[in-house]
């Protein structure tokens, strides 16, 4: 261990390694480990060499990792391990045994380039909420047959999710031929290739009405996506979205209930939000 080596820098140990760890959770892609250094090191005034020694103890910590893809590396939250996101889902890597406990239910996610590993705040939230309205909501609940559209799907993470928690068929799309090439590699591994489908094909072409429909995607999509959303949720379906921070919150809200959805929860992590919408109306 190398703590002592910060303190004549003046900055508490712990607190450089929590801005180091929520630079690499908040980032809206994959960082290499030049770039957290240098990141970390222009918002810090710390020179690169004691934040690359900070890394270090973070990796040997088992809460950072390195990761490959394509001949680059990156600094990555570790999931070498499996770990809880929500009360009843457990993310861990295909090689790390999981015995669930009751009501546990596991996802596997292979190492990739694709957005959702768990490791963002946006998809912890929408992994919490869906984990809450598949146990809590009546319509839902009543509902024999329940099908889902996961849209942006990026390692399937989410779609994945909603089978384990008791959706029989799901859609999950991507315009991104990497993010489905890796969810439907990841569905496989899963044992879940009959009840997802993996797709880079549009909405509108979707001839189908979902009883959930989730889509954690950049805020001006979702803005644009709000009519054709809302269109393919089944009545009384409901609708999880997240990508975007607490100012357009509520304007994004208001978009989605002007196109007469309702409101029904709101969460916040780290200034992310998450909105859980429901279509007024029996099926
Ligand atoms: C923030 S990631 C979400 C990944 C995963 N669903 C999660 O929650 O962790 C957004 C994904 O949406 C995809 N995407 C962006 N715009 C899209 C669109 N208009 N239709 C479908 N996918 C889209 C991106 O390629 C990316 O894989």
């Amino acid at each position: 261990m190398i703590f002592l080596q910060y303190k004549p820098l003046g900055k508490p140990v712990q607190e450089l390694k929590h801005i180091i760890s929520n630079t690499i959770i908040e980032a809206n892609r994959k960082m290499t480990p030049g770039e957290v250094e240098k990141a970390i090191a222009r918002a810090t005034g710390l020179d690169r060499k004691t934040v690359k020694l900070a890394i270090r103890d973070l990796v040997s910590l088992g809460e950072l990792s390195y990761t490959y893809v394509y001949g680059t590396s990156f600094l990555e939250k570790s999931f070498d391990r499996p770990v809880q996101l929500s009360k009843r889902i457990v993310i861990k890597p295909p090689d790390k045994a999981y015995k669930p406990q009751p009501g546990e239910v596991s996802v596997n996610i292979a190492a990739g380039a694709a957005f959702g590993n768990g490791a963002h705040p946006t998809t912890c939230l929408v992994l919490r909420a869906l984990d809450s309205v598949l146990g809590d909501c009546d319509y839902l609940k009543r509902r024999t047959s329940l099908t889902g559209l996961d849209v942006g799907t990026g390692t399937g993470i989410l779609a994945i999710a909603l089978a384990r928690l008791g959706v029989q068929k799901i859609i999950a799309t991507d315009i991104d031929p990497c993010a489905v090439s890796e969810a439907t590699y990841n569905v496989t591994l899963n044992g879940l290739a009959d009840q997802v489908t993996i797709t880079n094909a549009l909405l509108e072409e979707l001839a189908t009405y979902f009883s959930v429909i989730v889509a954690n995607l950049a805020y001006p999509t979702l803005r644009r996506l709000s009519a054709v959303l809302s269109e393919k949720l089944e009545q009384g379906g409901v609708l999880v979205l997240s990508g975007f921070k607490e100012p357009l919150s509520k304007d994004l809200g208001k978009t989605y209930t002007e196109q007469g959805l309702r409101l029904i929860q709101e969460e916040t992590d780290r200034e992310w939000v998450c909105l859980v919408l429901r279509k007024p109306g029996q099926p």
